[in-house]
C-alpha cells in the first residue's frame, strides 16, 4: 500500500516525540492574519490548534485516509476547518491567503526536482508579506539517523517496524504493522514512504525571488549545524 493508508489509524498515537507544542509557540509568533492554510495537514494537530485561536483554516493533505482522522480529530476539538484532498502542488485558494505552514516533514515527500514548483504554488496562493512556515528533516537525519535502520514499537495490540534504506536523493521506508483483531489473531499490513534528502542550499534556490527566509535548527532555536536534525524556515511573501 502507498503511504499514510494503515499508519493513518496509528500517526497520533505513535507521535509522541514530536513537539507540536514548541511548534506552535513559533507559529504564534510568526503568523498573522486571520486566514492561513496548512499544507500537508495529516490528521490535522496544527490545523485544529490554529483554527482553536480563532484563525480560519484550510487543511490540505493528498491522503485520505489522514483527512478522515483529520475529520475525526476536528470534530472532537469542537472546530469545523475546511479539509481538502489535494497534492500540494496543486492546491490553489479562490482567494490569498495569510499564511501557509507545512509541518513535520511534509516537503520530504516532494522530489528535488518538484520543490521549486512547490514553493511557486505557495506563493501563489499568499498575498503579499505573507509567512510561509515549514519544516524538513535534515539530510543527516534522514542518511545517517534514520537510513539504512530499523525502529520498532510494540504494544499489546498493534506491533510496528519501521525499516529504512537509503537511496541517493533520500530515504525509502517500509512500515509493517501486525494488528491485533477482535479473533486474537494478528493482521499483517505495509505500506511504503519515500522521503527526500533536500540540502539546505537547494531548498534556499527553491525559495529565491518568491520568498525572504531564515532558518533555524528547530531544537536548539540557534543556527544551522552539520547535526541539526529538524530545518525550520521562516519565509515571508515578496
Ligand atoms: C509526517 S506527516 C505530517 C502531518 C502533519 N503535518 C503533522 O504535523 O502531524 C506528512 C503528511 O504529508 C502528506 N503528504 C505527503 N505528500 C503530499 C503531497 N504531495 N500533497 C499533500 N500531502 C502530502 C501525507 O499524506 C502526510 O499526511
Amino acid at each position: 500500500m502507498s503511504g499514510y493508508s494503515v499508519l493513518a489509524s496509528y500517526y497520533d498515537r505513535l507521535m509522541t516525540d514530536f513537539d507540536y507544542d514548541g511548534y506552535l509557540k513559533v507559529l504564534d509568533s510568526e503568523l498573522k492574519g486571520t486566514e492561513g492554510v496548512d499544507l500537508c495537514c495529516g490528521s490535522g494537530r496544527i490545523t485544529i490548534a490554529l483554527a482553536k485561536r480563532g484563525k480560519k483554516m484550510t487543511g490540505v493533505d493528498i491522503s485520505a485516509e489522514m483527512l478522515g482522522e483529520a475529520a475525526k480529530n476536528s470534530r472532537e476539538a469542537g472546530v469545523i476547518p475546511l479539509f481538502v484532498q489535494s497534492d500540494i502542488a496543486d492546491f490553489a485558494p479562490p482567494h490569498k491567503l495569510d499564511f501557509a505552514t507545512c509541518v513535520c516533514d511534509g516537503l520530504n515527500y516532494v522530489p528535488q526536482k518538484k520543490l521549486a514548483a512547490v514553493f511557486s504554488a505557495v506563493a501563489d496562493c499568499l498575498k503579499s508579506g505573507a509567512k510561509f512556515v515549514f519544516d524538513l528533516s535534515s539530510e543527516y537525519k534522514l542518511k545517517k539517523i534514520i537510513g539504512n535502520n530499523v525502529f520498532f514499537e510494540d504494544h499489546d495490540d498493534l506491533t510496528y517496524l519501521w525499516a529504512n534504506e537509503t537511496f541517493s536523493g533520500g530515504v525509502r521506508m517500509e512500515l509493517t504493522f501486525f494488528i491485533l483483531g477482535e479473533d486474537g489473531k494478528y493482521t499483517k499490513l505495509t505500506e511504503e514512504h519515500t522521503q527526500y534528502a533536500h540540502k539546505r542550499e537547494d531548498v534556499e534556490k527553491a525559495l529565491d525571488g518568491k520568498f525572504a527566509f531564515r532558518a533555524f535548527d528547530f531544537a536548539t532555536t540557534g543556527e544551522v549545524n552539520a547535526k541539526t536534525v529538524r530545518i525550520l524556515w521562516v519565509c515571508e511573501r515578496k
